[in-house]
């Protein structure tokens, strides 16, 4: 008897704890940049205690704070703890938004309406991440917003006509919102005066254990794709897709990403592990569940939604240990994975991949979704 009435006591304080957390949205100093630019961190909080820090520096979540089973709180994104340390490590990219282009294009060219053009060539012969200071190293312009009663940040910027190589003045809007279905949901618009292509992507490594809590083989991961884009060793599309059934890229099931990701298969050792884009089941440009994660010891779950015809699964192959996160733990392979949602690879280059075009007038939109749960 007394044990019920102290477990009643308890989740009426649990209750009461969920109702007391205010949906909010509040703006600190987070620094400067080498150039005198002010950044600001955003901190996002739900009614059910759900956290995300977001920075206008590169459109970078810096945190994500999501309970465990028994609703204990932890930090599933890799990163730093000030933005000295992601402007001056050569991080790989961790939670920043990714553009002008997500992935790789071949040897840094492209052609559009006739016209060549020539982008940085920064991932060995060939252009990755939008190039030498994509939109992950850019001061972007941030807005706390409340949408119905859902905390959220603007941000936005304008890539200048040539930026890094590219056509047109683009204008790019994206939204970070924290809903109270606990998800982390991420708008993206933009337009452009001057025909060109766009493939927008968000970067975070994910650890469902906690950031800094080993590594992610255990993580049972389902990608809901019949097939994927296979790769030649520099990771550029061969221009076919290749039917999952059968190889190590069958995630149809869940299954363990460490299961299978040191078999004896070509594209495994091209992508040095799973470093790949799935094709999404279902229709582009429809909201569907692009793939799921689940962590056994903290039975967190995160389900990844999206508009994008596919999914860049990457195991955090390149991960050295050469970076100290967070938590002060080193950061070594495969201690986060990434699901970039996103076109595929080369897209502009490949007249049979969908299209990656962002014509003038034209509206670019695409939404995706990382929504967190617990198995008991
Ligand atoms: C991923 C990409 C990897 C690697 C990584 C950054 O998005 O697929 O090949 O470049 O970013 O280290």
């Amino acid at each position: 008897m007394k044990l019920q009435r102290k477990i009643f006591a308890l989740l009426l304080l649990m209750s009461f704890t969920a109702v007391a957390a205010a949906q909010t949205v509040t703006r600190q100093d987070y620094g400067k940049t080498s150039t005198g630019e002010y950044v600001y961190l955003y901190t996002l909080q739900n009614s059910h205690g759900l956290e995300a820090k977001i920075t206008n520096y590169g459109g970078i979540l810096v945190s994500l704070k999501v309970p465990d089973r028994n609703r204990k709180f932890a930090d599933v994104v890799l990163g730093f703890n000030d933005l000295e340390s992601y402007l001056t490590k050569n991080d790989p990219y961790m939670g920043a938004l990714i553009g002008r282009y997500g992935n790789r294009i071949a040897k840094g060219r492209f052609t559009l309406n006739g016209v060549e053009y020539k982008l940085a060539v920064n991932n060995g012969e060939n252009h990755l991440h939008g190039g030498i200071k994509g939109f992950d190293k850019v001061v972007w312009t941030g807005r706390e917003i409340k949408t119905g009663t859902s905390p959220a940040v603007a941000l936005t910027y304008l890539s200048k006509d040539g930026e890094e190589g590219y056509p047109g003045n683009l204008n790019v809007r994206v939204v970070y919102t924290l809903t109270d279905e606990n998800e982390l949901k991420i708008d993206y618009t933009a337009t452009t005066d001057k025909d060109t292509v766009l493939n927008l992507t968000h970067h975070s490594y994910f650890n469902l254990a906690g950031e800094g809590n080993g590594d992610i083989l255990n993580h049972l991961v389902s990608i809901n794709a019949n097939q994927f884009v296979p790769t030649d060793a520099g990771s550029i599309p061969t221009g076919e897709l290749k039917n999952v059934a059968g190889t190590p890229f069958d995630f149809i099931n869940p299954t363990a990403i460490g299961a299978r990701i040191n078999q004896d298969d070509e594209q495994l050792k091209f992508g040095n592990g799973y470093d790949h884009t799935w094709v999404i089941n279902g229709k582009p440009g429809t909201m569907r569940v692009a793939a799921e994660a689940y962590e056994a010891t903290s039975g967190r779950i995160m389900r990844v939604l999206t508009t994008e015809p596919g999914v860049q699964f990457y195991t955090g192959n390149f991960l050295n240990g050469t970076l100290t996160g967070k938590s002060g733990t080193v950061y070594a392979r495969r201690t986060g994975f990434c699901f970039e949602t996103q076109h595929y690879p080369d897209s502009p280059n490949q007249p049979s991949f969908p299209t990656t075009t962002l014509k003038k007038g034209q509206t670019y939109k695409s939404t995706t979704i990382y929504r967190f749960s617990v198995k008991r």
